[in-house]
């Protein structure tokens, strides 16, 4: 999958967000844009370096329009605070779809097909220089993979424009699995959030 990006600054990005955003409130290229609620387009930092694509908003994005916030996206804030990171400050944070599934329902081929311009879109003007894979679902629309996301969380991969891309867990995944033994996916995902934040101290001082 090739993604250009374009030259956009930081004041621009706002701006060419916004249009964006634009676009996707009167997208029908899917019939998610009739049954949704509010549009789920993105939460956090349009200047971090650092970008987290999760799979479609639930229920409570669905209500609020703005992506995890609900159960899965306070565990999420907790294993960003753990580490020093905040959602507001380091991070940029959307979906894969930008509308939400009929009672959560994995998202369909076509829907995905459809969402991908947007998702490009906010790549080509966020241009991260790290990309979290939230879940099966973004690691698949990213990655040309069929491995499942225990074998390749943790592991580094080259994105677009030299960016690197990380799988991780989905925090819906973690709160299935409360241990914190060794070995255990939040114990896991322990080491994943150091290691992120290691690369990104280290971009981020660039
Ligand atoms: N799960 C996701 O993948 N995204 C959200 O925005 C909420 C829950």
């Amino acid at each position: 999958m090739e993604i250009t990006y374009n030259k956009t600054s930081n004041n621009d990005k706002k701006v060419e967000l916004d249009k964006i955003k634009k676009k996707c409130l009167s997208c029908q290229k899917c019939p998610l844009g009739k049954t949704r609620t509010k549009l789920v387009f993105s939460s956090g930092n349009p200047n971090s370096k650092m970008m987290l694509i999760g799979e479609a908003p639930g229920y409570w994005e669905d209500v609020k329009g703005e992506p995890f916030v609900g159960k899965a996206g306070q565990l999420l804030d907790k294993i960003f605070a753990s580490v020093g990171l905040s959602r507001e400050n380091d991070v940029y944070i959307c979906n894969t779809l930008k509308c939400r599934p009929p009672d959560n329902r994995d998202p369909l081929p076509e829907e995905k097909e459809a969402c991908r311009e947007h998702l490009d879109a906010q790549l080509n003007i966020i241009k991260p220089q790290i990309i979290l894979l939230c879940g099966r679902v973004a690691v698949q629309s990213m990655l040309d993979t069929n491995l499942g996301i225990t074998k390749i969380r943790g592991k580094w991969f080259d994105g677009p424009n030299g960016c690197k891309m990380m799988p991780i867990f989905h925090p819906s995944y973690l709160l299935r699995n409360d241990s914190r033994e060794k070995g255990s996916p939040k114990w896991l995902m322990w080491q994943d959030i150091q290691e992120i934040k290691r690369v990104y101290d280290t971009i981020k001082s660039e």
